[in-house]
């Protein structure tokens, strides 16, 4: 359990852990690739080691200091691996569509939450391109089994990133061209990091184009999370100031800056500029006056991760704010519409499910309370940021999650 207190004022500077998936991804890619690479800042949380030791045991060289993390590539991978995967949807879905074309058998498997998600998103486009992937109805473990694979098109109906890689990562394998086209865009840092790699790859608009290549191995400087950053970038709007450095600000993920236009969060991106192809910038976030806002599925995907910590916002701004188009919340890590309501109204808020979404009856105070993380990281870091801005603070039970993506948030946090 841990115990938050509320605070009167937040206030600081902060260097948050590197990105997420795009660790996820020099480490993936770099480890099939040929040759050696150097990534720098890397995220070490317990999904991207998964993704470590799968890669190990694929036959790529890992050697992890601190933050840095040197990948020895092997285009060729090892026959028969099993693959533990922990909780990280991540490393199952871009790990089954790049082992798919590369003429191995392996399974992938995971945790009870890992186990409980869906894969048939995957597996069946997978298919098409030719791949030959078995589910445990529909669940992992998965079976991947040596195919050929020609390419294929492909329309996804979700906006999703780990399909659209899983797919990519695959497709760069087949025979002819695959190309992959989803609704609104998701995160494109595959995209990027194939392009930095020698790939062929063409993208259009919301449409991505790959055909057969070998990947160079390339050197990757990750820059911080804004998913990390938001929690704190939140407690800047709720309780005084917070400066985030060095923050990724590739455009498909910066839904959190969208959202704060609308609630009328006072913010400035300072220092912009490029780095190792993402855009990056130091986010200055002051105490600011909130009002209600309306999202719809549009713009779910730049902020996916962060709707939890949305909902919270609104809790704390004047009016009623609603939410929807985002039935995916349901299938992430824990059914984040039941564990968002369930936490905010468990800190004294008014918040109502509805099946792709919420709605917030704003209070601008909350009590504090008794919280559960449902052992979900973004679960737990959105309570504690509602615990600090709440009257009387609480407890969040099973804090320990946050290690996936955020090792050391609560020192950070000062708690
Ligand atoms: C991710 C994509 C998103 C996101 C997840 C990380 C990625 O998942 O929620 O935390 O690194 O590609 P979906 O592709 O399921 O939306």
């Amino acid at each position: 359990m841990q115990v938050i207190t509320s605070r009167s004022r937040f206030e600081g500077e902060f260097e948050l852990p590197g990105d997420k998936s795009i660790t996820h991804r020099a480490v993936m890619l770099n480890g099939g690739a040929n040759g050696e690479a150097v990534i720098t800042n890397a995220l070490m949380g317990e999904d991207c080691l998964s993704t470590c030791r799968c890669m190990q045991a694929l036959g790529a060289k890992i050697q992890i200091d601190g933050t840095t993390v040197r990948v020895k590539g092997t285009p060729v991978f090892r026959d028969g691996a099993e693959l533990d995967c922990g909780n990280s949807g991540t490393t199952i879905r871009l790990l089954t569509g790049f082992l798919s074309g590369k003429n191995v058998n392996a399974k992938l498997y995971g945790d009870n939450s890992l186990s409980s998600r869906p894969m048939n998103r995957v597996a069946e486009p997978l298919s098409l391109l030719g791949a030959d992937i078995k589910t445990t109805s529909g669940r992992a473990p998965l079976y991947v089994s040596a195919h050929e694979l020609t390419g294929a098109n492909v329309e996804l109906k979700i906006a999703s990133a780990q399909v659209k890689s899983a797919l990519l990562l695959a497709g760069i394998s087949a025979s002819g061209e695959t190309v992959v086209s989803e609704p609104v865009k998701s995160r494109d840092h595959t995209e990027r990091m194939l392009q930095a790699m020698g790939a062929n790859v063409c993208v259009s608009g919301n449409k991505v184009a790959v055909r057969k290549s070998e990947l160079k191995s390339v050197d990757v400087c990750v820059p911080a999370d804004i998913s990390s950053a938001a929690y704190f970038m939140a407690l800047g709007a709720l309780k005084g100031k917070t400066l985030c450095k060095n923050v990724g600000v590739n455009p498909t993920r910066t839904g959190i800056l969208t959202a704060f236009d609308k609630l009328g969060v006072n913010y400035t991106l300072k220092n912009q500029r490029i780095s190792g192809g993402e855009e990056t910038a130091d986010i200055l976030v002051e105490k600011s006056d909130m009002q209600a806002i309306t999202l719809t599925e549009t713009f779910v995907p730049a902020m996916i991760d962060e709707l939890p910590l949305v909902a919270l916002l609104c809790a704390f701004a004047d009016g009623e704010s609603r939410i929807t188009g985002a039935k995916e919340l349901r299938v992430k890590e824990s059914d984040r519409i039941k564990t968002t309501a369930e936490l905010i109204n468990g800190i004294g808020g008014d918040c109502v499910e509805l099946p792709d979404g919420f709605i917030i009856r704003g209070k601008k105070k909350l009590t504090g309370g008794n919280v559960d993380s449902y052992l979900d990281h973004r679960i737990a870091m959105t309570a504690a940021v509602g615990l600090i801005a709440s009257e009387k603070g609480g407890n969040i039970q099973s804090p320990e999650c946050c290690a996936i993506s955020f090792p050391d948030f609560f020192k950070k946090l000062g708690v």
